[in-house]
């Protein structure tokens, strides 16, 4: 059975009360159990952190390396400032897909840049909560057509 890690970034912590007008009301704990959930219908392992710090996430996805099968990663801010989060992604050599609750590129500028994107099979954003399991099954079906 494939496994997965669902990573999330800084503020996500705070999903549900958080700028619901942007990032809706589901909190970060039912994401969890809507992946488990989804997990367990397609036949995926999950693994769900979250952090707010930078140098917890590199090491969640250098403990990757080699053990999963696929990395989402919802990296918040650092999307569009860690270069360390992109080589981290890099160096562990696990097939990544970027995600974002809200559509980035309808938002601001600054948001607009990822370095993410650079190391990523593909990038879902604007879809709210759905994206978490949109991207369970994008990861499954990259895995299963790259085989
Ligand atoms: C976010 C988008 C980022 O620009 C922002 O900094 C976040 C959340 C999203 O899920 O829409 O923290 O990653």
């Amino acid at each position: 059975m494939p496994g997965f890690l669902i990573l999330n970034g800084p503020n996500l912590n705070l999903l549900g009360t958080r700028q619901p007008e942007v990032y809706g009301r589901t909190t970060l704990a039912d994401v969890e159990g809507m992946c488990r959930a989804h997990g367990e219908k397609i036949g995926v392992g999950v693994e769900f952190e979250q952090s707010n710090h930078e140098g917890a996430l590199i090491d969640a996805i250098h403990g990757t390396r080699g053990r999963l099968d696929g990395l989402i990663l919802n990296a918040g801010a650092y999307t569009h400032t860690s270069l360390a989060l992109m080589d981290a992604i890099s160096s562990a050599e696990i097939p990544a897909i970027e995600l974002h609750l809200s559509n980035v590129h309808a938002r601001e500028e600054f948001r607009h840049k990822s370095y993410i994107a650079r190391v990523a099979v593909g990038v879902i954003c604007g879809f709210g909560a759905r994206g978490y399991t949109l991207a369970m099954d994008a990861m499954l079906s990259h895995l299963e057509t790259r085989k």
